[in-house]
Order: structure tokens, then C-alpha cells, then sequence
């Protein structure tokens, strides 16, 4: 029985995955690494730290730890001068009518985002008051595609994983929702169509009544 909904943040709620895209591929040109949207595949959902990781590894480049820290602060920098004037209008097809639905039915909803920039996020999109809880980069150890920040998240509603389903763009993410025993549903990315349990082009074409 569907008793929660937990949604995956950059590319499921909002735009953002574009802007992180954009901040990278300005990180990696600057090592003279090219970066390109197939790479950034390989990034989505994937916390900050990895994800420069995974770019390295893509340009077979070693950097000093110093170095390494500065990119991570100056593209985060960059990525959130990108989106000082996110708001409502930044949200995906399908979001808000979701929320407002499933709290109608007494649905709980919870975030559970590889971002450490998720409650900026959420208060800038004015949604943060549907969450009854939101699980970000900042309260998890090892990210996804392990499960415990969704895990994590059906501990704090007081629920089982098999009476939540996972919202996700990205194949970390779908990978992190099955492996915790959610269904994973995914959203908006053809190239997750394959691993997720459920796929939707967007919010709007998932219908509460038909699980709840
Ligand atoms: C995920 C995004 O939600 O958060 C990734 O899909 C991003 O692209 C990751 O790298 C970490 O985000 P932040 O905001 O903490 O750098
Ligand atoms: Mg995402």
C-alpha cells in the first residue's frame, strides 16, 4: 500500500540538473577535460566529491588535494550563482498538482537528494512546507548509489521502504531506490527507462488513485 512519496531533487522537482551540467563542464574544460551531456550521465545524482572524482577519471588527470578542494568550492560556487533567482516557474511539468494531491490524500512526501544545496533549493521554489521530510548531501555517508538516503528517508516518516516509492532521474538514483527495496520510479530520462521499475516523461502522467 502506497503510503509515501520521496523525491529525488536536481531533475525530478526542479531544473537544476542543467546548471550543475554547465558549472562541471566548466570545471573540466579548465583542466583541458572535455565534458559533454553523455558525460554528465555519469554525474547525475552523484555527490559533489564523486562527481569531480568521476571527472578526473574521465580525463585520466591526478590533482593535488588542495587543488581539488578549490574546483569543489568554486564550482559550487559558480552552480549557485546559476540559480540565485530560481522559483516556481523553475519547477517540472506535473509537480505542484503532485503535492498538492498526494498530501490531499494524506500521502507523506519526503526528499531524499545527493545535494547539500537541497534546503536552499527548496525554500527559493517556496515548496519546502510539503516535505515532511527532506534527507540532503549534508545527513548521509555514503551516497548514491547506496540507499541510505532513502533509506534514511522512510526511517524518519516511520515507514517501511515497500510503502514508498522513489522518484528519480538518474541512473545512481534508480540503482540507490531498488537497492533499498523502494519502487523506483523514474522520471524524465530515457536512459533510466531500463532499470527503473515504473517510467513517467514527467509528474504529470503519474496518477495517485491508481496506487494509493
Ligand atoms: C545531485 C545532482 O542531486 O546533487 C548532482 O544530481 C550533484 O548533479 C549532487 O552533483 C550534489 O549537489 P551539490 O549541490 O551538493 O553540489
Ligand atoms: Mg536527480
Amino acid at each position: 500500500m502506497l503510503k509515501a512519496l520521496i523525491f529525488d531533487l536536481d531533475g525530478v522537482i526542479v531544473t537544476t540538473e542543467h546548471n550543475h551540467f554547465i558549472a562541471w563542464k566548466r570545471t573540466a574544460n579548465s583542466l583541458g577535460i572535455d565534458f559533454e551531456e553523455e558525460h554528465n550521465e555519469l554525474l547525475k545524482g552523484v555527490s559533489r566529491v564523486d562527481s569531480l572524482k568521476k571527472i578526473l577519471e574521465l580525463g585520466a588527470k591526478t590533482i593535488s588535494t588542495e587543488e581539488f578542494n578549490e574546483l569543489l568550492i568554486s564550482k559550487n560556487d559558480f552552480y549557485v550563482d546559476s540559480i540565485q533567482d530560481l522559483n516556481q516557474t523553475d519547477l517540472l511539468p506535473g509537480v505542484l498538482s503532485l503535492l498538492q494531491e498526494a498530501k490531499s490524500k494524506g500521502i507523506k512526501l519526503g526528499i531524499g537528494s545527493s545535494s547539500k544545496n537541497a534546503n536552499f533549493i527548496l525554500d527559493k521554489l517556496a515548496i519546502r512546507s510539503y516535505f515532511e521530510v527532506v534527507i540532503d548531501g549534508n545527513g548521509v555517508k555514503d551516497p548514491k548509489p547506496h540507499p541510505e538516503v532513502f533509506l534514511n528517508g522512510a526511517k524518519a516518516l516511520g515507514l517501511s521502504p515497500k510503502d514508498c516509492m522513489v522518484f528519480e532521474d538518474a541512473t545512481s538514483g534508480i540503482a540507490a531506490a531498488k537497492a533499498g527495496g523502494f519502487t523506483a520510479v523514474g522520471v524524465g530520462n530515457p536512459n533510466i527507462k531500463a532499470q527503473a521499475d515504473i517510467y513517467l516523461n514527467d509528474l504529470t502522467e503519474f496518477r495517485v488513485e491508481q496506487y494509493a
